[in-house]
C-alpha cells in the first residue's frame, strides 16, 4: 500500500482539442458498450438508418413534382394521377416509418442513458471499496472524487443524446453530399469549405469554456458544500441554533448569481459568434440556388431536381452543423469524462505486487517491530518506534489519551495502512507479505466509527459473515450476548426492522443500541480469530458494559482479543495492557503491575476512580 506523499497520478491526455474529443468519445463508447453492448449497437445502426432515410424523402418529392409538371396542360391527368397517388402514398409510408424509428430511438436512448448511469455508479461504486484507504482519505482525490460522484447523474444524458445521434447526422451528411455530386463535386466540397469558419469559431468557445470552467470551478465547490449542507439533515440542530439556514442560502444565492453571469456572458457571445459563423454558409447556399435556378430556366435539370438538389444542400448544411454540436457537447464533458476514467482506472497498491502468500492461522501471534508511522509527509509522526508482541490467546487493552495513535495502531494491524518504518509481523511472516484479504477474514473488528447498515436487524447483525445470513437463530444468539435482544423483540418487525427512519417502520436506535448491535455482528462473526474493538462501550450503560465485557472473555477463550477502551472498569478482564503515549508503548503490564509502577496508567485510573468518588 502506498500513500500519497505526493501527488495522484494523472491520466495521459493530449491537450490538443480535436485529441480531447476523441478521448472522450473514444472513453465513453467503452464504457457504454461494456454496460450494453447490444443496446448502444442498436440505437447507432437505428440512428444511421435514420440519417440514411432522408434522401429517399427527398428523392421522392423530386418525382412528385417532376411528374406532376410533366402532366399539366396534358389531356389525360388520369395515368398522372395514379402515379403521383402512388409515390405520395410510398412517401407517406415513408415519413410514417421515420416517425416510427425516431420515437423508438428515443424510447432506446432513454434505457441506454438509465443503463448507463447505473454502470456508471456501480463501478465507482466497486472502484471505491477496491481503492486503498490512504487513497481514499487524500485531499487531491476527495476534491476529485467528489466532483465525479456530484455530476455523474446529469453527465450521463448529457454524453448519450449527442454520442447517439453521431450515425445519423454523420450518414445524413455523407448521403446529403453524395446528391451533390450529380450537380459538381465542387458543391459538395463547398458546404464543407464554407463551414469552416463555423467550426473553428465553435472551437475557439470549446477553449474558452474550458478555461471559464476551471475559473468557475472554486466557486462551484462553495455552491456544492453550501447546498450539501442545506439537504443534509445529519446537522440540522446544530445549524438552527447556529442561524446558518439563512446566512448560507444566501450566500449560495450570491456564489450562484456570479456563476450564471459568466456562463450567461459566455453564452451570449458563443451565440452572436456562432450566427456570424453561419454567414458564409448562408451567402453559399444564395448562389448554389440562383446558379440552379439558372439551370432550371436553361432546361439543364427539371424544377423537381431543382428540389431535390436545394433540400440536399441544406440537408448536408445542417447535418454537418449538427455533426460539429454533437462532438462540441460531447467535448464539454471532457472534464467529467477524464476525471471518471482517472478514478476507475486508479488501482488498489494491496492489490499489486508480491502480497500473495496464504498460511494457516492457528496459534496467532502479533508482533510490532520497531513501527514509524505518519499519515502524510508534512505531518508529524503519529508512531515512533513501537514494540509489542501478542501472544497466542492473550487478551489486551490498549488504553490511552485522545489522539495518542490508538486507532491507527488497529488501522495498521488491519493492513488498512503499512508502516513507514518497521514491521508487523503476524504468525511469524511479515504482513507485508501475506494475503490481505485472508488475513481480514480471521479479523473481526469494531471500529470506533462503524457502520450500522440500516436495512433490517438480521441484515445489520448477520453482515458479521454474509455466508451465515439465513442463520436467523445464530444472529439471535449474538443478538442476546449483547442483550440487545429485547429492543429488537419490541420491533413491530422484529429482526426484519429496518434500523432507520428512511424506511417504513425504520426506527432510530440510541448510540449504545447501535453499539450494541454493532458488537453482536462482531459475535456472529464465529470463523475470526482475532477480536478488535475500538472504544466499544463508549455509549453503552455500565450494566450492558459489564455483560458485554464477561461474553467477550468467553467467547475470545482461544481467540485473540485486543480492545481500546476509555473506561478502566473494563480494563481488569486484559492479561496486557498496552499505555499508548507519545508514539510509543509508554507502559506495558497486567493492572496490578501497572498500578505499582505508579506512573502514567496508574494516574489516568487514580483520576477516573476519584471522579466517581466525588
Ligand atoms: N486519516 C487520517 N489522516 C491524517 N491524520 C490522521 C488520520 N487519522 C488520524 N489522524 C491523526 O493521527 C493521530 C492519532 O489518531 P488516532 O485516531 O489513532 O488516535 P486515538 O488514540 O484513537 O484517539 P481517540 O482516543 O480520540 O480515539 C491524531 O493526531 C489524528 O489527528
Ligand atoms: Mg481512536
Amino acid at each position: 500500500m502506498r500513500k500519497f506523499k505526493t501527488k495522484l497520478p494523472s491520466p495521459k491526455i493530449t491537450f490538443d482539442r480535436v485529441g480531447q474529443v476523441w478521448f472522450t468519445l473514444r472513453e465513453v463508447i467503452i464504457l457504454i458498450y461494456r454496460g450494453n453492448p447490444k443496446l448502444l449497437t442498436l440505437v447507432f445502426v437505428l440512428n444511421a438508418i435514420w440519417g440514411l432515410s432522408s434522401v429517399p424523402t427527398f428523392y421522392l418529392e423530386k418525382l412528385i413534382i417532376d411528374k406532376l409538371i410533366a402532366g399539366s396542360g396534358s389531356g389525360d391527368w388520369r395515368p398522372i394521377l395514379y402515379s403521383v397517388l402512388i409515390l405520395v402514398v410510398l412517401s407517406l409510408v415513408l415519413s410514417l416509418f421515420r416517425n416510427f424509428l425516431s420515437s423508438y430511438i428515443g424510447y432506446l436512448r432513454r434505457n441506454l442513458s438509465r443503463f448507463f448511469d447505473a454502470e456508471i455508479d456501480a463501478l465507482i461504486g466497486k472502484k471505491m471499496t477496491e481503492l486503498d484507504l490512504s487513497t481514499i482519505e487524500n485531499p487531491d482525490f476527495k476534491d476529485r472524487f467528489n466532483k465525479v460522484e456530484r455530476e455523474s447523474g446529469q453527465r450521463a444524458w448529457q454524453l448519450m443524446m449527442p454520442l447517439s445521434d453521431i450515425p445519423n447526422y454523420l450518414i445524413g451528411f455523407i448521403t446529403a453530399t453524395l446528391v451533390l455530386i450529380f450537380v459538381s463535386p465542387l458543391v459538395s466540397l463547398g458546404v464543407i469549405l464554407f463551414s469552416l469558419p463555423r467550426f473553428f469559431i465553435n472551437s475557439r468557445f470549446i477553449k474558452k469554456e474550458y478555461e471559464l470552467h476551471g475559473q468557475l470551478s472554486p466557486l462551484h465547490r462553495i455552491w456544492g458544500w453550501i447546498s450539501y449542507y442545506l439537504r443534509r439533515n445529519r446537522n440540522y440542530m446544530e445549524m438552527k441554533i447556529l442561524g446558518l439556514p439563512d446566512y448560507l442560502t444566501k450566500k449560495m444565492k450570491a456564489t450562484i448569481e456570479i456563476i450564471l453571469e459568466k456562463r450567461m456572458e459566455m453564452s451570449k457571445r458563443r451565440e452572436i459568434s456562432s450566427f456570424v459563423g453561419f454567414l458564409p454558409l448562408n451567402f453559399y447556399e444564395l448562389i448554389i440556388s440562383s446558379f440552379l435556378v439558372v439551370w432550371v430556366i436553361v432546361g439543364k435539370i427539371t424544377v423537381g431536381s431543382f428540389q431535390l438538389y436545394l433540400r440536399s444542400l441544406r440537408s448536408a448544411e445542417q447535418n454537418l452543423s449538427s455533426l460539429v454540436s454533437s462532438f462540441l457537447e460531447i467535448y464539454e464533458n471532457y472534464i467529467y469524462v477524464t476525471d471518471l476514467v482517472w478514478l476507475l482506472g486508479l488501482e488498489a497498491e494491496e492489490n499489486k505486487g508480491v502480497r500473495k502468500e496464504k498460511i494457516e492461522y492457528k496459534e496467532i501471534s502479533i508482533e510490532f517491530r520497531n513501527v514509524w508511522f505518519k499519515y502524510n509527509k508534512d505531518q508529524k509522526w503519529i508512531l515512533k518506534d513501537v514494540n509489542f508482541l501478542i501472544e497466542p490467546g492473550e487478551k489486551i487493552a490498549i488504553v490511552g489519551e485522545n489522539g495518542e495513535g490508538k486507532s491507527t495502531l488497529i488501522k495498521i494491524l488491519a493492513g488498512f495502512y503499512t508502516p513507514d518504518k518497521g514491521e508487523v509481523i503476524v504468525c511469524g511472516k511479515n504482513l507485508k507479505e501475506l494475503d490481505l484479504s485472508q488475513w481480514r477474514n480471521r479479523l473481526a473488528v469494531l471500529f470506533q466509527e462503524f457502520e450500522l447498515y440500516p436495512f433490517t436487524v438480521r441484515e445489520a447483525i448477520g453482515y458479521g459473515d454474509i455466508n451465515r445470513m439465513d442463520d436467523l437463530q445464530a444472529i439471535e444468539k449474538a443478538a442476546e450476548k449483547t442483550g440487545i435482544d429485547g429492543f429488537i423483540n419490541e420491533l413491530p418487525l422484529k429482526y426484519e426492522n429496518p434500523l432507520s427512519p428512511d424506511f417504513e417502520r425504520g426506527v432510530h436506535p440510541s448510540i449504545g443500541q447501535m453499539q450494541r448491535i454493532g458488537i453482536s455482528r462482531m459475535l456472529f462473526r464465529e470463523k475470526a480469530r482475532v477480536l478488535i474493538l475500538d472504544e466499544p462501550t463508549s455509549s453503552v450503560d455500565p450494566k450492558a458494559e459489564a455483560r458485554i465485557f464477561n461474553e467477550l472473555v468467553e467467547i475470545s477463550k482461544d481467540k485473540l482479543l485486543i480492545f481500546v477502551t476509555q473506561r478502566f472498569s473494563s480494563v481488569r478482564i486484559a492479561d496486557k495492557i498496552f499505555v499508548v503515549a507519545g508514539g510509543k508503548i509508554a507502559e506495558t503490564g497486567t493492572h496490578q503491575e501497572l498500578m505499582q509502577l505508579n506512573k502514567r496508567y496508574a494516574k489516568l485510573y487514580n483520576l477516573q476512580a476519584e471522579g466517581y468518588r466525588l
